[in-house]
């Protein structure tokens, strides 16, 4: 993409962290025109995970109609949907009944070509926190070693949903240890706590010990930003360089967000 033509500074832009992360004001997703979408794509490059504020109006359909512009909707398959839409999850906290995305994870990088995109928007936040924190796996990629770096690269590891469904602890995926991001070029880790189970190239002390090291690596705070939601916001992430977890720290108050996830076109690669 030409970045020089892409008018950045038509919007207001917060960086949230020095890693990544950016929150966004003055757009309405609802009516961005080619030079809008391309100005939030190229911001979405940027920093991975940016939060568009003021998308109140936003529906299901809404959501839908965007997301569907960055390509075809992943149907998760497993998760709570909202009534009537196959590929809108409901993620839904309360009193009673909490979500389950608390936890570092990369989303659905159990299946062979997980979503590139994921978008989440407000529609009850709590009066405090249920924020998401992101982690850069570009900035954790970066900081290892070079000697780390040429042990990890030629790796794999298996993934499995086995955390919605126990029947697909028998269809791992096999993903690289480390993927080049197809649009920025840049590399980044790609094993996360929530759904990589091994490297299957190594002795299972070996997978355990060299998985633990880079779970807690790649989610040190030093590559973390935390996206705070108001009603309306929408949130999104790119899967492809970042991790997320949901923060369970609203007590019983209720936090609903309906999410969609743009499948990609390629399996995560080299
Ligand atoms: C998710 O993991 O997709 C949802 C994150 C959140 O609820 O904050």
């Amino acid at each position: 993409m030409a970045e020089a033509a892409i008018a950045l500074d038509r919007y207001d832009v917060r960086p949230l962290s020095g890693a990544l992360g950016a929150e966004i004001r003055g757009v309405d997703v609802s009516n961005l025109d080619a030079g809008g979408f391309a100005a939030v794509h190229a911001l979405l490059l940027q920093y991975s995970a940016i939060a568009l504020h003021g998308q109140e109006n936003l529906t299901d359909d809404g959501l839908r109609e965007f997301g569907t512009r960055w390509g075809k909707l992943d149907v998760h398959g497993y998760s709570r949907t909202v009534p009537g839409y196959e590929d809108v999850l409901l993620i839904y906290s309360d009193a009673k009944r909490r979500s389950a995305a608390e936890g570092w994870h990369s989303d659905v990088s159990w299946k062979e070509i997980p979503p590139k995109i994921s978008m989440l928007h407000a529609r009850q936040v709590p009066a405090v926190g249920g924020d998401t924190f992101f982690a850069s796996q570009y900035r954790a990629y970066e900081d290892l070693s070079d000697a780390m770096k040429a042990f990890l690269d030629p790796l794999e590891a298996e993934h499995d949903g086995r955390n919605f469904d126990i029947d697909l602890i028998r269809r791992p995926a096999t993903h690289p240890v480390v993927i080049r991001h197809p649009e920025t070029s840049r590399k980044a880790l790609y094993v996360n706590r929530g759904f990589t189970r091994r490297i299957p190239s190594l002795p299972a002390g070996e997978s355990t010990a060299i998985l633990d090291f880079l779970y807690n690596h790649c989610t040190r705070e030093r590559y973390q930003a935390r996206i705070h939601y108001e009603p309306g916001t929408l949130a999104m992430w790119d899967n492809r360089c970042v991790q997320h977890s949901a923060v369970p720290d609203f007590g019983d108050e209720v936090r609903e967000m309906h999410r969609v996830a743009v499948s990609c076109d390629q399996r995560p690669s080299r």
